[in-house]
């Protein structure tokens, strides 16, 4: 039996269903029962029919899908694989800054822990992090833990204040203006396509700005057939299977996240075959840190 097949098997003697991120290893992907963004990945979480997940990404994806999933038992492939963003920020910060301001609303990014969502009003992800902020009564807006997130947001809704944290993802933040100016010399013709996780300056050379699945909507879409594309290089396996007339050029060769990359095949296997990497979340955490998680949800359905 192939590997495939043997996870495919495995898949219906637990009941189980393969959740995974468009970062993860191209033959992950394909095998995976859904593949989006942290928004649609978090949206199809709430309503599987499967008693096991199996979340093909990093920890605070699957810790997310465990609190909004009490009753599913939750498989991280690779426990390890932890995006070293979702920590950067301090609860005694957020204290802070709530003492500073009457009515600001703590905007967490959902590239954070559990921990950091407790201490939050309103979760985001890149997809829906403008309307959220948007909808929000609050005129004060403590953006956390993504400050190029935060600042590009911010740029977006100038009639709110923000506070910013230092937070960063350290692949996005490595691409530069003068990698993309090179690759636009390189080829001309071509779009400019750019997560917002990046830094304003490389943001503002961009055709177009949005999350994963709005890079690759936004590519399967256009009549332009060459791409310039500033976000982690999985993306490559959706953008080329989606378009196989066009072309996409990696900004740099800098794009790879090293914890998304940990997910393998067999790891999968070997959760679900010996039932590891179980997420849990304390009652008290996973109580606390929904209440952001449903207002997301509910107010980027709006
Ligand atoms: P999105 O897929 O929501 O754009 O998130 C990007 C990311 O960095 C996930 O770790
Ligand atoms: Fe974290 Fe960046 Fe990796 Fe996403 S790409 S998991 S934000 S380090």
């Amino acid at each position: 039996m192939t590997l495939v097949e043997e996870i495919e098997q495995l898949k219906k003697e637990k009941n189980a269903v393969v959740l995974a991120h468009y970062y993860v290893n191209d033959e992950v992907q394909a095998i995976a029962d859904y593949v989006g963004d942290s928004y649609y990945l978090a949206k199809v979480a709430v309503d599987l029919k499967e008693s096991t997940i199996v979340f093909a990404g990093v920890q605070f994806m699957g810790e997310s899908a465990k609190i909004l999933n009490p009753e599913k038992t939750v498989l991280l492939p690779e426990p390890k694989a932890d995006c070293p963003m979702a920590h950067m920020a301090e609860v005694e910060r957020i204290e802070e800054v709530r003492r500073e301001y009457d009515d600001v609303a703590v905007v967490c990014y959902i590239n954070s822990t559990a921990e950091l969502k407790m201490h939050s009003d309103v979760c985001v992800t890149s997809a829906n992090a403008m309307k959220i902020v948007k909808a929000l009564p609050n005129k004060n807006i403590f953006f956390i833990p993504d400050e190029n997130l935060g600042r590009y947001i911010a740029s977006k809704v100038p009639e709110k204040n923000f506070i910013f944290n230092d937070g960063y993802c350290h692949v996005h933040k490595a691409v530069t203006a003068d990698m993309i100016k090179r690759a636009k010399e390189s080829h001309p013709e071509a779009e400019v396509l750019i997560h917002p996780e990046c830094t304003l300056s490389v943001l503002e050379l961009a055709d177009y700005i949005g999350s994963t699945s709005g890079i690759i909507d936004y590519a399967t879409k256009s009549d332009k057939k060459e791409f310039i594309i500033s976000t982690e290089l999985g993306v490559l396996y959706q953008l080329k299977k989606n378009n196989p007339d066009k072309v996409f050029y990696a900004a740099g060769s800098v794009q790879i996240c090293p914890n998304m990359k940990k997910v393998t095949l067999e790891k999968v296997r070997d959760c679900l075959r010996d039932n590891t990497g179980v997420v849990e979340v304390s009652e008290e955490k996973r109580e606390k840190s929904l209440v952001p998680l449903k207002r997301m949800l509910e107010l980027a359905s709006l």
